[in-house]
């Protein structure tokens, strides 16, 4: 039996969700694999609960209540074999990932940034070796991304593109604009639908697919940054000034321009899409015109694809495709990576 202790910092919706399916699965887990995940902490921004020698079934239950452990020192003193998760979407857990590596522990993230922001800081964690830092869920949630472009690489494959559209929130809006519906008026269903962010410029700066990018990007070996992305934002840079409530009005001004837009790609057997391409040489997110027939054409609602084309996937492109987005295929994502991780820390 090899016992591998777990410290969950952002137990919000993925997180939540997570624990849940490990506790559900801990036995069988057990039975099956040898492996028994022992939660010793969990955080939120606000709540935190730490024992060393492992959190009780009513400690887990009971979170999050009672006064707050501290993070760091959670980190210093977890116990070895152990795995830190990291499912919030901020980018301060940045250093408590570091230290949990320099303890020897492992790490698994369904949040980007830790990954997108520096170059050097993206290095630091991977210098550690890929089954100490898992993030699967990072890009297309549970579909499997980032480990079958692993795969590819590791077997020595070379990759010429990656084409794809990772906002499911984009995707939706997109598929209803090829129905006719104004773009101010898409975003305005989707956001009564809790699709969008509380504030839809997060989906629609592009700024999240672009953080999906460059961590893909950096992944087949580009040295780039956030900035060095060529991203096209869905709105002017005028409208970042506005409220919410404001901006939401102001969209009707761009509705002419994207209908223009949808009906130019129609005349031509095409679709517009939201896209991300990489290239061992470029990344860039914005506005892009696919044939209709084609796999990234013929995506409807928020799925999302990852198309990629390789030296051995040259003629026919391997094609990833199915949610992603999503609380439980996530936390599923999230587990399978915290499973790998265990399973390679020696006995
Ligand atoms: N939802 C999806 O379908 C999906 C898919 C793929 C990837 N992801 C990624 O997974 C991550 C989590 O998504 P979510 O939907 O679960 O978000 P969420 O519900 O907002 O959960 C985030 C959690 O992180 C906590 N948190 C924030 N800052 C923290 C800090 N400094 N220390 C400790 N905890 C902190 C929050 O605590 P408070 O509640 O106290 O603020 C909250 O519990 C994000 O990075 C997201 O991009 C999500």
């Amino acid at each position: 039996m090899k016992k591998v202790h777990l410290l969950h910092i952002g137990v919000g919706n993925v997180g939540r969700q997570t624990v849940k399916q490990i506790t559900v699965q801990r036995t069988a887990l057990k039975a099956a694999t040898g492996l028994d995940l022992v939660f010793c902490g969990l955080f939120t921004n606000t709540a935190g609960v730490f024992k060393k020698a492992g959190l009780s079934k009513l400690d887990i239950a009971g979170f999050p209540n009672g006064s707050k452990a501290d993070l760091k020192k959670a980190v210093t003193e977890i116990p070895l074999p152990f795995i830190v998760i990291d499912t919030t979407a901020a980018d301060m857990t940045l250093p408590l990932l570091k230290l949990a590596l320099k303890r020897g522990g492992s790490v698994v993230m369904s949040n980007k940034k830790p990954l997108s922001g520096s170059q050097d800081d993206f290095d630091a964690l991977l210098k550690h070796g890929e089954n100490r830092v898992l993030f699967e869920t990072t890009v297309g949630a549970g579909l499997p991304v980032i480990g079958t472009l692993a795969d590819l690489l590791k077997t020595g494959d070379d990759i010429e593109s990656i084409t794809g559209c990772f906002s499911g929130t984009l995707g939706y809006i997109f598929s209803q604009l090829q129905t006719g519906t104004p773009f101010s008026n898409a975003v305005k269903i989707a956001k009564s639908h809790g699709f969008t962010e509380p504030d839809p410029r997060d989906d629609l700066s592009g700024i999240d697919v672009t953080r999906k990018a460059v961590i893909l990007a950096r992944l087949i070996g580009q040295k780039i940054e956030l900035s060095d992305v060529k991203l096209q934002s869905l709105y002017p840079a005028a409208m970042a000034r506005l409220s919410v409530d404001e901006f939401m009005k102001a969209l009707t001004e761009l509705d002419q321009d994207i209908a223009e837009k949808v009906v130019a790609a129609k005349t031509h057997q095409k679709v517009l899409r939201y896209a991300a391409t990489i290239t061992p040489k470029q990344c860039s997110v914005g506005l892009e015109n696919f044939h209709i027939d084609s796999e990234i054409g013929s995506l409807r609602g928020p799925d999302n694809i990852i198309v990629i084309r390789t030296r051995r996937y040259h003629d026919n492109p391997l094609v990833i495709k199915g949610p992603g987005a999503g609380v439980p295929v996530t936390a599923a994502g999230v587990f399978a990576d915290i499973i790998k991780a265990a399973e390679a820390i020696p006995s």
